[in-house]
């Protein structure tokens, strides 16, 4: 089966953060568990480069938009391995081969009359040459840049003819329950179809940066139409002469974070329509990183988490096991250096890298480093049986930290088998040689189960324990730390 899962496309007017950080790793996780799997998988990552604000960027420090997209795009995309994010290609929306598909698909919705030109009207600012939204216009009708008085000004843009498919849409949340998860953003959704749709703008005529209506060149086409198009798109140039549209086309999810949850819910499955295109099978919602106080995490604020100082201080794997771990993926959750260190200290030094370094000790002190060839231990086979099928179910709909609760009982469980079976002991009289060779093969098959589980959450480090546990009836080599204590 295929498998196609996709990040937004991230704002190259910003620098690469922890919130980037969280739906990459989540969106790899699912992909790496499927390519477990044995799944066709295609992963799709990149940069969201036209619109107003990358052009006000660039301009305010003097460049043109193209020279900031290039600079921070590179910023994104040298982020990603060191995320350990597996991603099959990086989009940017200034490529060629994202606008001219950009333009066929756009020229179909409006071929199919899905468009029109209409009047736009706004608050303008005359110094900026441009329009500003209601939400960031200063008190007294002010430019929140210049602070000078804003004029209503009127534009002629391209419409997109949304209100069109308000039935569509409806029977859309009507046959599918699951279309978007989880359940209470399905709801938001729904409920924000109910209200009845608005036609919306579909091109701008004064900005210059951004993809040009094929139509009527004077235009180019409001920034998140072309965005929304990165995730069709990339399947048709990623491979240099081969087009995947067919073999991955629709996504299986799409993950984004609750803030975008109107243009992926909404305005995406009506624009595929009007496009003739397969809609997705899932658009995934997650929820908000918040700061220690409670707020969405912002520079401005104070209460940010620096994803490069956890990586630096505890490793890339931890800042990963960390993020799937604390935060329920599909609820809010808070976060901060503390609770880093808490999971790594109690979990993954404590728990997992305990487990991996005195497991494979006690093979190498009793047994040469030979994992005894024997059946494994009952006891322990009855609670690690279906744990596979049970992560695949979780991951399946897209539940990481679900999953990931399920694996660490295991993992807790064989640090417990330990104490039960106390090796040492057993190791002090040879009539209990049999049941020291249980215990030690139970052992390493149990840490083989729960490692190959965790590897899409910390792809580096239980690569190093496959390695080390070698294949089975191999010698086991020893290990360094996995997660080595903290000073
Ligand atoms: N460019 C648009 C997406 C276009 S997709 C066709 C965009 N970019 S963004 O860079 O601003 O944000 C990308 C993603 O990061 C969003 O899904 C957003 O929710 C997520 N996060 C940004 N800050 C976040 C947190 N504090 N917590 C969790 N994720 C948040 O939107």
């Amino acid at each position: 089966m295929s498998f196609y899962v996709t990040t937004p496309i991230y704002y190259v007017n910003a620098e690469p953060h922890l919130g980037h950080a969280y739906t990459t790793i989540a969106a790899d996780v699912l992909a790496r568990h499927m390519r477990q799997r044995r799944e066709d998988v295609f992963f799709l990552t990149g940069t969201d480069e036209h619109g107003e604000p990358v052009a006000d960027a660039a301009h305010a420090q003097g460049l043109e938009p193209k020279e900031l997209a290039d600079r921070n795009a590179e910023r994104f995309k040298a982020l990603m391995p060191r995320l350990g994010v597996s991603n099959d290609f990086f989009i940017r929306t200034s490529d060629e081969g994202h606008e001219l598909r950009v333009q066929e698909v756009l020229q179909r919705v409006h071929d199919n009359g899905y468009t029109y030109k209409g009047l736009y009207e706004g608050w303008y600012c005359p110094r900026c040459a441009d329009f500003k939204v209601e939400n960031e216009i200063l008190e007294g009708c002010l430019c929140p840049i210049h602070e000078i008085p804003l004029e209503r000004h009127q534009e002629e843009n391209w419409f997109f003819r949304l209100s069109a498919f308000q039935e569509a849409l409806e029977r859309l949340y009507a046959e599918r329950p699951d279309f978007v998860m989880p359940p209470r953003h399905f709801n938001e959704a729904r409920a924000f179809i109910a209200q009845g749709l608005q036609d919306v703008s579909l091109s701008r005529e004064r900005l210059k940066w951004g993809v040009t209506v094929p139509w009527d060149v004077g235009h180019v086409f409001y920034v998140w139409f072309d965005a929304l198009l990165n995730y069709y798109t990339a399947l048709g140039y990623a491979r240099p002469g081969e087009d995947l549209t067919g073999r991955f086309w629709p996504a299986t999810y799409h993950i984004i974070g609750k803030d975008i949850l109107k243009f992926h819910t909404v305005f995406w499955p009506a624009l595929l329509m009007a496009a003739e295109l397969a809609l997705p099978h899932h658009v995934f919602v997650h929820g908000f990183l918040l700061g220690a106080d409670g707020r969405k995490m912002s520079k401005s604020l104070g209460n940010v988490l620096d994803p490069f100082q956890v990586m630096e201080e505890l490793g890339d794997d931890a800042l990963r096991f960390y993020l799937m771990r604390d935060v329920a993926f599909g609820a809010d959750g808070t976060v901060g250096m503390d609770a880093v260190r808490m999971r790594y200290d109690a979990e993954l030094a404590n728990e997992y890298g305990n487990l991996a370094s005195r497991t494979i000790a006690m093979v190498q002190r009793y047994r040469d480093g030979i994992v005894p060839g024997v059946a494994t231990d009952p006891e322990l086979d009855v609670e690690l049986e279906g744990l596979p099928q049970d992560v695949a179910a979780l991951m399946d709909r897209a539940q990481p930290t679900q999953a990931l609760e399920l694996i660490w009982q295991r993992v807790r469980r064989l640090n417990r088998y330990v104490e039960e079976r106390a090796p040492w002991q057993l190791a002090r009289d040879p009539a209990d040689t049999a049941k020291l060779d249980e215990a030690l093969a139970s052992l390493v098959e149990g840490l083989r189960t729960v490692n190959t589980l965790l590897h899409p959450f910390m792809p580096a480090t239980t690569d190093k324990l496959r390695a080390a546990l070698g294949a089975p009836g191999a010698e086991v080599t020893s290990l360094e730390p996995l997660f080595p204590k903290r000073g």
